[in-house]
């Protein structure tokens, strides 16, 4: 595996591996675990040569946020990625993303501004900005996200489709489902800030979604499932919940009943300071 930090360098590279099939990006913030780990496994499967992405990208972290805190340990991740068959790792410093001078930001409106949008203002157009350079700079034949940032997910598809970014196929971004820990916890490299007793508590996040869900599908009330949701968190440890929704899953409209349409539970809630974020399929697939 090649690791690259210029971009006159990456041009070269990308174009000779794209000579021995379709590329495929995987764009990370590195901290890697199973989840990213996962990305590049279907990647692989998917694309003759993959190539991901280590960026901590400062233009979607808000002014309080962990920017400085967030976690850096490119030697392990590079043996990681180097174990999963990755062609080339494009590991950037903040200087050539974001030049002396830089002045544009992509802006999503409607999906970026529920959620996660709302409580972390600028996150998305942060977001829709650099996985927007990460395509000019990489030129990929398909590109791999999580499921996990469920809103992240569907800005960047609606991104891609109202700047025709030249993938070349509407399919070609695709979502991967969450990868958990054991006891059902989705997995995060903000987990790492969690305290023993924190960890053990944030599991109360996927087991009250996940009964919330069977009552919804039962038939109960969508406002009260979410009340009841709210009051396990808080009881469970959690210190705050930032929302707790039923939503179309691709629109992110919220949603107060089930209808045919695909629904998605989205839930983010704060644990000490750390805020974990979750959401699940709710009614038919
Ligand atoms: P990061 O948080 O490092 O995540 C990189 C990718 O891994 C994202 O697509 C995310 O959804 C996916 N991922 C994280 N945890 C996962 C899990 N438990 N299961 C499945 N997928 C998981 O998301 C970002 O970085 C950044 O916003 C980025 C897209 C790189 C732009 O800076």
């Amino acid at each position: 595996m090649e690791t690259i930090t210029r971009l006159a360098d990456l041009r070269e590279t990308v174009s000779r591996l794209r000579e021995t099939g379709p590329v495929a990006l995987v764009p990370t913030m590195g901290a890697l675990h199973e989840g990213h780990l996962t990305l590049v496994r279907t990647a692989r499967e998917r694309a003759a040569s993959v190539v991901v992405s280590i960026f901590v990208n400062p233009t979607q972290f808000g002014p309080n946020e962990d920017l400085d805190a967030y976690p850096r340990q490119l030697a392990e991740d590079q043996r990681a990625l180097e174990a999963e068959g990755v062609a080339l790792l494009w590991a950037p410093p903040v200087e050539e993303v974001y030049p002396d001078g830089f002045a544009t930001s992509i802006s999503v409106s409607g999906v970026s501004e529920g959620f996660c949008g709302a409580s972390r203002p600028g996150h998305f157009d942060g977001v829709a900005t650099v996985v927007a350079k990460l395509f000019n700079q990489v030129r990929p034949d398909i590109a791999f996200f999580g499921e996990k940032d469920w809103q992240q997910l569907a800005v960047i598809r609606r991104m891609a489709r109202d700047l025709d970014f030249t993938l070349p196929h509407p399919d070609s971004i695709i979502g991967v489902p969450i990868v958990r820990e054991r006891d059902g916890l989705a997995m995060s490299s903000r987990n790492a800030y969690l305290s023993a007793e924190q960890r053990r508590n944030a599991a109360a996040l996927p087991s009250a979604m996940r009964a919330a869900i069977a009552a919804i599908e039962a038939g109960d009330a969508v406002g009260r499932a979410l009340d009841s949701l709210q009051a396990e968190l808080i009881a469970g440890g959690f210190a705050s919940v930032d929302y707790a929704q039923l939503a179309d899953a691709a629109t992110l409209e919220p949603l107060d009943s089930l209808s045919d349409r695909p629904a998605r539970l989205l839930v983010a809630a704060r644990i000490g300071s750390t805020r974990l974020i979750d959401n699940m399929p709710v009614g038919p697939a």
